[in-house]
């Protein structure tokens, strides 16, 4: 038997199910069953029946996953697989933030941990972010955190002024306007679509905007066209897969960065190998304080709500 097959064999014994982002390598994508955004993949985590949770993305959607489902082994084939976003919100200065601002409704982007989480009154993700800003009222002051140009996106889109926290994400800040640019003149009347996590100058070249799933959804309305795709490059997998007469080109990072290929080290940490060794051994698995998850569990549930 190969490993997928191994796989496919462990998770059916042992009732698991395989969430994966699409920014996971095709080999994982591929044995998943189902792939999605953020979103998508809370949902998921949120209704399944399953007894086991292997999550093939990062630390924080594993958390969440395990937020709200104490009673199932949630499984994260590789620990060390973190964020740079969620990194960038430490729990006991955001706290002092949160503290310093009473009167201020708490948004925080699902990048973030679960500490973090506790601290906010609603969470959002890229493909919800608008609607959950949009949903409190006008007259009651914001502090959105942790991405600083998911943020500056929404107060763009909603006229709303928000407190912004300091945050970002390594892959999407990456991009090469001028490689960028130079890219759009070699292959002219392609369209640039975009992560709202790149910064406001890679968005302002955009003829869309969105979440991975957005990206995806936008493609498939336009079949027989070409992009050039601003986001983590493990998303052209099943963007081709989904349009397969599209022309879709990565975007280009700076070369001198640690990220040239615009690929996410964190996300690629996963291998199938050890997606197999985590499924076998039941480890390394997700824990989260019952103090903690007990107040995390409020603002994803009021998100998850929000997004019905
Ligand atoms: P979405 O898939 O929700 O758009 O998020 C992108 C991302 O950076 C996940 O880490
Ligand atoms: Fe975090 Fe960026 Fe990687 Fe997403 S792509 S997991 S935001 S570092």
């Amino acid at each position: 038997m190969d490993l997928l097959q191994k796989i496919t064999e462990l998770k059916k014994q042992k009732n698991a199910v395989i969430l994966a982002h699409y920014y996971q390598v095709p080999e994982i994508q591929e044995v998943a069953d189902y792939v999605g955004d953020s979103l998508g993949l809370s949902q998921k985590a949120a209704e399944t029946n399953a007894e086991m949770i292997v999550f093939a993305g990062v630390h924080f959607m594993a958390e969440t996953a395990k937020i709200l489902n104490p009673d199932k082994k949630v499984l994260l084939p590789d620990l060390l697989a973190g964020c740079s976003l969620a990194d960038s919100c430490p729990p006991d200065a955001f706290r002092t933030l949160v503290e310093a601002h009473p009167d201020h409704m708490v948004i925080t982007y699902v990048n973030c941990s679960a500490e973090v989480k506790a601290l906010s009154d609603i969470i959002c993700t890229s493909s919800n972010a608008e609607k959950i800003v949009n949903s409190v009222p006008k007259d009651v002051p914001i502090i959105f955190a942790p991405d600083k140009n998911l943020g500056k996106h929404i107060q763009k889109k909603t006229g709303r002024k928000m407190l912004l926290w300091d945050g970002a994400c390594i892959v999407h800040e990456a991009f090469s306007m001028d490689k960028l640019l130079k890219l759009y003149k070699e292959h002219p009347g392609s369209k640039i679509i975009a992560h709202p996590e790149s910064e406001s100058h890679i968005l302002e070249t955009a003829t869309y905007i969105g979440s991975t799933a957005g990206m995806i959804d936008y493609v498939k309305m336009h079949p027989a066209e070409k992009f050039i795709v601003a986001t983590e490059a493990g998303i052209l997998h099943k963007m081709q897969q989904e349009v397969p007469q599209a022309i879709l080109i990565p975007a280009p990072a700076e070369e001198d960065n640690t990220c040239a290929c615009s690929e996410c080290a964190f996300m690629k940490m996963n291998t199938l190998q050890k997606l197999y060794n985590c499924l076998l051994n039941e480890t390394p698995q997700i824990e989260v304080s019952e103090e903690i998850r007990k107040k995390a569990i409020l603002p994803i549930e009021r998100m998850l709500e929000l997004s019905k």
